[in-house]
């Protein structure tokens, strides 16, 4: 049973491809929950942080009519091309060329001119900050979406979290390891929140998403490299069944 109401994301079906153009639990999905709590509007100027092959780019672009600038400074792990250029691509495919532009830039160095951006929104990207770079690499790239935010605007923030457990002991040798342990990258909601509202924000709203647990298992059954690597991601799902692993956003507004 889904606890939020789709309205727009429920037309696009096709999962292999949604999640083969995104990476991360909840797709487009997560995108228009995200949309809606953020109040995204018609004409707005967005920023996507993290847009990997910018299929929620192109989402907010086409369903609810804003400007979007996703910005992503990878190369893709499946065809060693730029993350943007699929971005690009995307675009045309979704008739939404003109509103989407992607250039290959990480936080926390955007280069954006201060207070050029509507709302910033970013799913699934800064815990791998996180884990690179560490806490106070991840408050930096807080910092930069603040600057760069008008005052007022809203910055919506999703990401792979945890519950306010400790980590279950069957669990733990699942949750660390790889290149980005889940253990390293995830914060429960509270803590998340208090970076945020510490890097300058007014928090306006936060939570775990009802959906979340749904959103996990589509991704565990549709996302590429799970189904490449079902002792990977998948199984961590399984034997986690709920207990730690979960999904928070932080809807917050530049003060
Ligand atoms: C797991 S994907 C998430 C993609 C998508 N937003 C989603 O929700 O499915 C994370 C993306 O964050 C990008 N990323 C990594 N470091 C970043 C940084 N410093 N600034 C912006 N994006 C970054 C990666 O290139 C990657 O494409």
């Amino acid at each position: 049973m889904t606890h939020f109401k789709y309205s727009k994301s429920v037309k696009y079906t096709d999962l292999e491809t949604i999640y083969a153009q995104c990476s991360g639990p909840g797709g487009l999905k997560l995108t228009e929950f995200m949309a809606e709590k953020m109040g995204v509007s018609r004409g707005e100027r967005i920023l996507d942080v993290g847009c990997n092959r910018g299929i929620q780019s192109c989402f907010l672009a086409k369903e609810y009519g804003v400007q979007v600038v996703g910005i992503d400074p990878w190369d893709d792990r499946m065809d060693g091309r730029p993350m943007v250029e699929h971005a690009r691509e995307n675009a045309s495919k979704w008739g939404v060329p003109e509103m989407v532009l992607a250039q290959k830039i990480g936080l926390p160095e955007s280069h954006y001119a201060s207070e050029s951006f509507d709302r910033v929104y970013s799913t699934t990207a800064l815990e791998m900050v996180r884990n690179l770079s560490g806490e106070d690499g991840y408050l930096q790239c807080l910092k930069e979406i603040r600057r760069v935010l008008k005052p007022g605007g809203v910055f919506g923030l999703g990401e792979p979290m945890h519950l306010d457990v400790p980590i279950p002991d069957d669990l733990r040798p699942y949750v660390t390891r790889d290149e980005f342990p889940w253990a390293e990258c995830f914060r429960d909601v509270r803590h998340s929140a208090e970076e945020v509202r510490s890097a300058g924000f007014d928090l306006l709203e936060y939570g775990y998403v009802p959906d979340a647990k749904d959103w996990w298992a589509e991704y565990a059954q549709h996302d590429p490299f799970c189904k490449d690597d079902p002792q990977g991601d998948p199984l961590t799902l399984k034997i986690d069944n709920g207990r730690w692993v979960s999904f928070g956003y932080i809807i917050a507004r530049r003060m």
